[in-house]
């Protein structure tokens, strides 16, 4: 089918070159004309694992094709695909400005005697879905036929290329059979189960989603402040409770929180959109408050061990919200380093894929850069583990100790294995583990 993509970021870009992969022809539209410049020369402005070769090889295939015309992408597809973002507003209500100037954009440019399907892929708040519809009923003069339908994403950034390929399921939500059929018709390739609902449930189901798993995370994480205070193990009380299948081991590593472009937003709009509707999310309010605490008790034990933050030299590995990623946006680790850096640590950070963009939004100014991550921990009188990526594990203890001043090391992401590390000499701090 010929498919349009509006966004072309962390979700659009990846969701274009999967639909491509599968055989379909997409055109992503992106107002941003760097960006699509960039991608005009086979240069790709965002890192996700087997991102850059399903795009050139789908570019190469000419399914997939970038520009900056909703007009043409529009014109030229079935299927209207919004992937733009809709991010928080300071009381935690979404900004839905791109959404509503995109269906405005749309609806401009749709031609009398065509019907087109606009799907919202986007995180919106439930109810969304019929104000998109009612703008381009308002804004289009040919009277062009169209449905709204929602279809949210599941991807998680570090492994969207996968998440997408091989989906647990896919969610349309519409109440025309005709948009429904097309739907049905660009996931058929994917093989995955499609689950048919109403418009508000489908929107729904996506907040319901994202927040139940920060609530497993935040469970996990008051567990894990229990597991300190009674000298039990947390990674051995997930493994315990993971093991059941009700349960399940996912989403219950112990760490300083949960961040990225998602989970906090999420959260925020399903507590503001729950206040809305008269019906307040306390239990997510709760979510939030053992997140945010997860954080401060992690920097209160660095604070406590070193007595003195002002001018002490300390090592920070991790900027990304998550490993395997380039994505800074609100993550953790960019929180800690800006929190050492504020009382006057002298902070060097290293992280394989997030220095660019730290640096480039300038989240992390007054940090020094470093290297490698051994480089960052040279005369370091604390290093701090703020991101689990698989470099910092592969690092060599003994070379570890000679570099650094004093060997104290926080994990905040119970990347390494306690026993290892002591034994090789050097002072180990974790989270929910003695
Ligand atoms: C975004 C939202 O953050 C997420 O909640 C939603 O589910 C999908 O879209 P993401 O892809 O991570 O996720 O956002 P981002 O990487 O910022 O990409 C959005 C793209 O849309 C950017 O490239 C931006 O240039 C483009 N954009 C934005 C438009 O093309 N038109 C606009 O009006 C606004
Ligand atoms: C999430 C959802 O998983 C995905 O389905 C949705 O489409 C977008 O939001 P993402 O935010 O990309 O994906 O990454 P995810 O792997 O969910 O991690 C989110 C945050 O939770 C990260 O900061 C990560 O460090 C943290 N996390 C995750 C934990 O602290 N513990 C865990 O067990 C899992």
């Amino acid at each position: 089918m010929k498919l349009c993509i509006i966004g072309s970021g962390y979700v659009g870009l990846v969701s274009g070159a999967c639909f491509a992969e599968v055989g379909h022809e997409v055109i992503c539209v992106d107002n941003n004309q760097a960006k699509i410049d960039m991608l005009l020369k086979g240069k790709i402005p965002i890192y996700e694992p087997g991102l850059e070769e399903l795009i050139h090889k789908n570019v190469a295939a000419k399914r997939l094709h970038f520009t900056t015309s909703t007009e043409e992408g529009v014109d030229k597809s079935d299927v209207v695909f919004i992937a733009v973002p809709t991010p928080p507003q300071p009381d935690g209500s979404v900004d839905l400005s791109y959404i509503e100037k995109v269906a405005r954009e749309i609806a401009v440019v749709l031609k009398a005697g065509t019907y087109r399907v606009i799907v919202d892929k986007s995180t919106v708040p439930v109810r969304t879905g019929e104000k998109v519809a009612e703008t381009i009923r308002r804004y289009n003069k040919t009277g062009a036929e169209f449905d709204v339908v929602s279809n949210p994403e599941f991807l998680r950034e570090g492994c969207a290329v996968s998440d997408l390929m091989n989906p647990d399921r896919i969610v349309v939500g519409g109440n025309s059979e005709k948009a429904v059929a097309l739907m049905q018709k660009v996931y058929e390739p994917f093989m995955a189960p499609v689950l048919v609902t109403d418009i508000n449930s489908a929107e729904l189901i996506k907040h319901a989603a994202n927040s139940f798993l920060a609530l497993k995370i935040s469970y996990i994480n008051a567990v894990a402040q229990i597991c300190e205070a009674s000298g039990a193990d947390v990674e051995k009380v997930a493994a315990g409770i993971g093991s059941d299948k009700r349960i399940g081991r996912n989403f219950l590593n112990a760490g300083i929180g949960y961040g990225g472009s998602c989970f906090p937003k999420d959260i925020a709009a399903f507590i503001a959109i729950s206040d809305e509707l008269g019906v307040p999310f306390t239990l997510l309010k709760e979510v939030e408050k053992i997140n945010e605490a997860q954080r401060e008790r992690f920097l209160t034990k660095i604070r406590s061990a070193l007595w003195v933050l002002q001018e002490k030299k300390v090592a920070v590995w991790g900027l990304t919200f998550k490993p395997d990623t380039d994505d800074v946006r609100s993550s953790v680790a960019i929180d800690v380093v800006r929190a050492l850096v504020a009382e006057g640590a002298d902070v060097t950070v290293y992280d394989p894929k997030g220095m660019e963009k730290a640096t480039e939004y300038k989240l992390i100014e007054g940090a020094k850069l470093a290297n490698s991550a051994l480089e960052a921990a040279q005369g370091a009188e604390a290093l701090i583990i703020a991101t689990e990526w698989k470099d910092f594990a592969a690092v060599d203890l003994e070379d570890l100790k000679k570099v650094m001043h004093t060997p104290l090391i926080f994990d905040g992401r119970n990347l390494l294995n306690p026993e290892t590390v002591r034994s090789a000499g050097l002072t180990y701090t974790s989270i929910g583990r003695a």
